[in-house]
């Protein structure tokens, strides 16, 4: 069973998405596995910087993205042997992420590794493309919202960026035009995909709205 979010930076999605897996079970009665799909092109973007690589540059991104060794390991993510999920919201990472994974190619190797990643499990997905291009199909489909000034207060409320709150309002407000303009896998609200605007809303609320309707 898939359970499939999509929605902008900053609006909640990784930690419902994570509240989800951990506080339901499938129809069949196993648990789910959250994964997250943004870490998967944050990873190759922070193994591009690693070897030199530029991840705009479609070419050798791409030869890195097909060669990546991006396992997960008891719902981690590792880059080869190295749990690398607490380094993949690195300013320099953020900077770099959009770019990489606007180039097509690049999102077709992302696709692959989560379709096959979910393969065979009850999962919780999350990203821009999953209720649309990776899992149109999902048994549940959510688009959570909120307005840009909530998000950029969320994120700066996360302690995690050196900039200020103007300048996180800035960047989520490049981001989301870069996220809606790309060639494959735009960032929309899919027809017949649950719209929910989380801006004045808690993670409880929302996460309880969502637990009704799949329930
Ligand atoms: O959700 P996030 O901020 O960690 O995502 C990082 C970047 O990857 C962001 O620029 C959007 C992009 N992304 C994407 O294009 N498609 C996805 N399914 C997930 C993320």
């Amino acid at each position: 069973m898939v359970i499939a979010i999509d929605g902008p930076a900053g609006t909640g999605k990784s930690t419902i998405a994570g509240m989800l897996s951990r506080g339901i079970s499938g129809r069949d009665g196993r648990p789910f596995t959250y994964i997250n799909s943004g870490n998967l092109y944050r990873a190759v973007t922070l193994g591009c910087l690693r070897l030199g690589i530029t991840p705009s540059d479609p070419d050798t991104a791409l030869g890195y993205a097909r060669k990546a060794p991006l396992v997960y390991r008891d719902g981690r993510l590792y880059l080869g042997e190295e749990m690398v999920e607490d380094l993949l919201h690195s300013d320099e990472v953020d900077r770099h992420v959009s770019p990489l994974s606007a180039i097509v190619p690049v999102r077709h190797v992302v696709n692959d590794h989560v379709r096959k990643l979910a393969a065979g499990l009850n999962v919780v997905v999350e990203g821009r493309d999953m209720t649309t291009v990776v899992f149109p199909g999902a048994e549940y489909r959510f688009y959570l919202d909120a307005s840009i000034r909530e998000r950029a207060r969320r994120r700066f409320d996360q302690g995690l960026s050196a900039l200020t709150l103007e300048e996180i309002e800035k960047t989520i407000a490049e981001r989301d035009s870069l996220d809606r303009n790309k060639e494959e896998g735009s960032l929309i609200v899919g027809e017949g995909v649950i719209y929910l605007d989380t801006s004045d809303l808690t993670l409880t609320q929302v996460y309880d709205k969502l637990v009704e309707i799949i329930h």
